[in-house]
């Protein structure tokens, strides 16, 4: 069956949340990237978009709710917690906190682990399909396991197509990299993935800096989700690129020098003008979009650490990870 494509109007949005609560696949508009949903309490549901994915089972997903309220009921929010949800929520954050008692996410949807992660989308859109849904909705983002992830439609079909029931159609994804995920659970709050909301941010509603993972030597990574290779485009990608070299694309940055990487036949330029917001916005776009006319390599522009930054390396660097 083809996925149907639903508009993003009051009939749209109660279809998505009658499929939704009828077991079925919909891809989710976000603010950062669309989301491959299912009703996070039903591990039917929840199994199908790790069959959708081709995912391996042990990744835990995000449960997505429409406000703070919805998500006390799913997990334990202590005072740091609860100040970044206050903060930074309706947005690109995700907390993982202890589950709560009487929390309606599956194990599946959490792997089996002790703690669950939560997050109130940005997207006003995708707020009123999770109010129509009524309850927690899992979602990772909407591509097949290891591709680039999808910030516009066209992204969600091409990988899925056929495979899911519907896409509530938003457009695209105006912040473009996923949310950032930071743990609070015993001990100072971990930053588990950077994303949509900058570090600098975080720490300063914190009044401290966020710790770093620690992951024992052999032992399984905080975040199971965040294998190296991810966000694979089909081509090598070399980061930090100051000079092209035959047969390469180019994603650029900001201005670029006359002797730098303006010399590639194909590229294509994330903000012109150094903003990493916009940067940020057209990442994965401009990773397909280099991709899909087949370059052995993609050469990518230094791009500063800073801000979204630290968001657009992380993904730029698993792009590059050896797979
Ligand atoms: O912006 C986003 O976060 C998007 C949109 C759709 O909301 N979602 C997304 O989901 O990026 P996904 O599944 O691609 O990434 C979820 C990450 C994984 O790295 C997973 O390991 C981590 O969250 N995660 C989920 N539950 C966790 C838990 N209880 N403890 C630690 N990490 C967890
Ligand atoms: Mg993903």
């Amino acid at each position: 069956m083809p996925t149907r494509r639903l508009a993003a109007d009051e009939a749209g949005i109660a279809e998505a949340g009658a499929l939704l609560r009828a077991g079925q696949l919909v891809a989710i508009p976000t603010e950062t990237v669309y989301g491959l949903g299912a009703d996070a309490s039903d591990p039917a549901a929840v199994a199908g978009i790790y069959a959708a994915k081709e995912r391996p089972r042990f990744n835990p997903l995000i449960a997505h709710l429409p406000d703070l309220a919805a998500a006390r009921r799913e997990g334990v929010f202590g005072p740091d917690a609860l100040s970044l949800a206050e903060a930074f929520w309706p947005g690109p954050l995700t907390l993982v906190v202890p589950l709560a008692v009487g929390g309606t996410v599956c194990d599946l949807a959490r792997a089996g682990l002790p703690s669950v992660a939560l997050r109130v989308p940005g997207s006003r859109l995708a707020r009123d399909l999770l109010t129509a849904a009524g309850r927690p909705v899992a979602a990772p983002s909407a591509n097949r396991s290891g591709r680039v992830s999808p910030t516009e439609v066209d992204h969600v079909l091409g990988d899925l197509d056929s495979r899911i029931a519907a896409i509530l159609d938003g457009g695209s994804c105006p912040v473009g990299v996923e949310s950032t995920i930071v743990a609070c659970l015993d001990g100072p709050p971990v930053l588990l993935r950077p994303g949509g909301v900058p570090r600098e941010a975080i720490e300063a509603v914190l009044g401290r800096d966020l710790a770093l993972p620690s992951a024992p030597e052999g032992a399984a990574p905080v975040s199971p989700g965040l294998l190296a290779s991810h966000y694979a485009p089909r081509a090598a990608v070399r980061l930090d690129a100051t000079r092209i070299r035959p047969g390469e694309a180019a994603l650029l940055f900001g201005p670029v020098p006359p002797d730098g990487l303006a010399g590639a036949a194909l590229s294509l330029n994330l903000s012109p003008a150094g903003d990493l917001a916009e940067a940020a916005s057209h990442l994965f776009a401009h990773l397909r979009r280099l991709d899909a006319a087949g370059p052995a390599t993609i050469a990518v522009a230094p791009i500063p650490e800073r801000g979204l930054g630290e968001a657009i390396r992380d993904r730029l660097a698993r792009a590059a990870a050896p797979r």
